[in-house]
């Protein structure tokens, strides 16, 4: 049976609903955020939240799902999530082998999406998504992972 992204979607909304209200600190909640998504949708392989800092001019990980990676520090314009921290714009990556400004972090890495994460209209992190296998992401991974930031950017203090 081809996968209900709509019906996969709404689950999870009310499950991130309920990692968000319960008492914890950040690291707990994107924590336990990266782990529902990389487990319960069947082609999102690796999830990383990263936030930025003006002053540094970097990215920097703070909590993922999937493989670690050396990239946990990325400077503002390198790689995917480097451009969307200055582009302001959600990237849809179809295949990455078609990037020129890319940071591989595996092989099996073949598709990515950055979202960025705005609070009080400032553009301060983003999520960011590897899949392994090409184009698996459509509108409907989008207004997912868009409603996803606006939540989380309520719930950061
Ligand atoms: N591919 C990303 C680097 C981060 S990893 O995917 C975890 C990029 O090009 O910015």
């Amino acid at each position: 049976m081809p996968l209900d992204k709509k019906q996969l979607f709404t689950a999870l909304k009310s499950d991130i609903e309920n990692i968000l209200s319960s008492q914890q600190t950040s690291e707990e909640y994107l924590n336990k955020v990266c782990i529902l998504l990389q487990n319960r949708v069947p082609y999102y392989d690796w999830v990383g939240f990263y936030f930025g800092q003006i002053e540094t001019q970097k990215l920097y990980l703070k909590a993922f799902a999937g493989m670690p990676t050396e990239h946990v520090q990325i400077s503002f314009g390198q790689g995917i999530c480097g451009q969307v921290a200055v582009s302001n714009q959600n990237f849809v990556v179809p295949d990455v082998q078609a990037q020129d400004n890319y940071i591989a972090c595996s092989l099996d890495v073949k598709s990515e999406i950055v979202v960025p994460l705005f609070k009080n209209g400032q553009n301060i992190g983003q999520i960011d998504i590897d899949s392994h296998i090409k184009n698996p992401f459509s509108d409907e991974d989008i207004v997912f992972l868009e409603w996803l930031n606006k939540k989380i950017a309520e719930t950061l203090t």
